[in-house]
């Protein structure tokens, strides 16, 4: 076992909130509170963690399962178990295993990576890096010309599907990212970033390996013709410039032969648009709450999803997964699988590749215990009799 792998052993690790601390104690506190914060107050990304306590099991006991089938098949290929890695920015600033770690570790555990626009390792490196499927997060960053030879980049190197995120209009209001001073952190000026510069000194380890790795990288997969890849700016900026309507999916479709996956759907009304614009699967998603502070819990508007959508398309839905229970529950409501964000950024963060491969191992197995205690054989038998959901749910 390797030194970093130790590092997140039992009894060290056993679940993946043991992550947390660990990834506290080794970022700087500006990264950190971009991994773990969300949008103004936190209510959203507070009650997407609750709101799973809500549901509870009804377990058939007494039955044998010895073996439990734990694959599922998303956007036509097999996963051995039913989560996927979420696309999380600036991945690279959390450890220089970065996105091509975390795709690493996925493929080694026989699931999808989807990479983020907002990423600091080139496309084709971190799909080469993984043996799974790799799918592409798209904003529009750069403008049409850069989406358009970012769109051509990830069909040549073999994306299985593309993902767009239909939440960002602006960046949530990060309070935290504000407070810590992100974007002076991000930014040209030196003297701007004097005053929060305690916090980065104060983090030796990572320090050195951000400035081995090249420090701030550049976002390689957004390419402004004549100009070459875009600097890595402050998440707000970035993203303001990024927004995805759905004439820009008309478009997109175009230009992307393979599968569309529209992510961010809170509403059965944009649940059934995104199925008129040709999506082959949507992500029920709140962005983990860094977005709009107030929608609901991602799995709360996950049962009007399902009835709107009723099998047309492939359900997914991501927000709050920090146990194999909680991936349970989201099945059992009709999501085909989940995606994780923090639940492997935190392991990514506190131990770059070996940190990812441990979350999702504690998943995994989370997921087949539960299973077990459950009295079901397989992920493709769970349903609604398996849990209850409070009367208002419907
Ligand atoms: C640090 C961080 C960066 C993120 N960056 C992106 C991104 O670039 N694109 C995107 O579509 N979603 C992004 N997300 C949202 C995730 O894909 C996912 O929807 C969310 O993390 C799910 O919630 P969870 O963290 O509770 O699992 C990001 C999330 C986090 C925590």
């Amino acid at each position: 076992m390797s030194r970093k792998s130790r590092a997140v052993a039992s009894p060290r690790v056993v679940s993946v909130m043991d992550l947390r601390p660990l990834a506290r104690r080794r970022l700087p506190k500006a990264v950190f509170d971009y991994l773990d914060g969300g949008a103004d107050g936190e209510v959203t990304l507070r009650e997407n963690c609750r709101v799973f306590d809500d549901v509870t099991f009804r377990p058939r006991h007494a039955v044998a399962v010895p073996e439990c089938d734990l694959r599922t098949r998303v956007l036509g290929f097999d996963v051995s178990f039913p989560a996927l890695l979420a696309p999380v920015g600036y991945s690279r600033l959390m450890h220089p295993d970065g996105e091509a770690g975390a795709a690493r570790a996925a493929g080694a555990a026989g699931t999808a990576y989807i990479l983020s626009t907002l990423s600091g390792h080139r496309l084709e490196d971190v799909k080469a890096a993984s043996s799974g499927p790799v799918c592409y997060q798209l904003y529009l960053m750069g403008g049409r010309e850069a989406s358009e030879a970012v769109i051509e980049r990830a069909r040549v190197a073999g994306c299985a599907a593309l993902v767009v995120t239909i939440d960002t209009a602006v960046a949530g209001m990060r309070e935290r990212d504000f407070r810590n001073g992100m974007k002076e952190l991000m930014g040209d000026s030196v003297l701007a970033k004097i005053p929060f510069l305690p916090q980065v000194l104060s983090r030796p380890a990572w320090l050195a390996g951000f400035l081995l790795d090249g420090g701030l990288s550049k976002l390689s997969n957004v390419v402004i013709p004549g100009k070459g890849p875009m600097e890595l700016i402050d998440v707000s900026a970035a993203l303001a410039a990024a927004a995805v309507t759905w004439n820009d999916l008309r478009w997109i479709r175009n230009l992307w032969p393979g599968l569309i996956v529209i992510k961010g759907v809170l509403t059965a009304d944009d649940a059934r648009r995104a199925i008129d614009e040709g999506a082959a699967a949507i992500v029920v998603s709140n962005h983990g709450g860094r977005q709009l502070d107030g929608v609901p819990a991602s799995l709360r508007a996950l049962p009007e999803i399902v009835a709107a959508v009723n099998g047309r398309v492939e359900i997914l839905m991501d927000g709050g997964i920090r146990r194999g229970a909680d991936i349970i529950k989201a099945i059992c409501l009709g999501a085909r699988a989940v995606l994780c964000g923090r639940a492997y950024a935190y392991g990514l963060a506190a131990a770059g590749q070996a940190g990812v491969a441990r979350a999702i191992q504690i998943l995994r197995t989370d997921v087949e215990r539960t299973l077990k205690l459950l009295g079901c054989p397989s992920i493709a038998m769970l349903d609604r009799s398996y849990i209850d959901v409070p009367a208002t749910w419907g």
